[in-house]
């Protein structure tokens, strides 16, 4: 089937029910989503999928096959986008593991909701679990993100 990622298309060989997330990390060479527990619980492997963030290790590539995916590298078009400048200038990450999949969730986040409250971050993101414990930098992040993209 043919899958395009970033923009670029694919052509990958694989039964229909192999999770996306297999795809990009194996068929593909594109490791920025990360496994964390293959059951749609901890949002480590959050991709866009239409631009909507999705769990790519319970998504079967056949029911996406035709839809644009976007992994991080595909985010913006050589100048990061506020969110992971926002990221950088709070410094959220600890070890690391979680933030790609916090930062994908994140910015299809603030697509729907670009004024969020604290409440509003703390639903949506508590889906995103980081075991270095980083949810008050990750929402300091996110609201400094939307007042950057509030000035586009
Ligand atoms: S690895 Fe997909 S949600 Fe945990
Ligand atoms: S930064 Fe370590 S798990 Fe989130």
């Amino acid at each position: 089937m043919e899958l395009t990622v970033n923009g670029t298309k694919y052509q990958v060989d694989v039964v229909p029910q192999m999770p996306l997330l297999w795809v990009l990390r194996d068929e593909l060479g594109i490791t920025s989503a990360k496994y964390g527990c293959g059951i749609a619980q901890c949002g480590a492997c959050t991709v866009h999928v239409d631009g909507r963030a999705v769990r790519s290790c319970q998504a079967p590539v056949g029911a996406i096959s035709g839809k644009p995916i976007t992994t991080i590298e595909g985010l913006s078009n050589g100048d990061l986008h506020p969110v992971q400048k926002a990221w950088i200038e709070h410094q959220v990450p600890q070890c690391g593991y979680c933030q790609i999949g916090q930062i994908m969730q994140a910015v299809s986040f603030l697509e729907l909701k670009p004024d969020p409250t604290d409440e509003d971050i703390d639903l949506v993101m508590s889906g995103n679990l980081c075991r270095c414990g980083t949810y008050a930098r990750i929402r300091t992040a996110i609201h400094a993100a939307a007042a950057k993209m509030a000035e586009r």
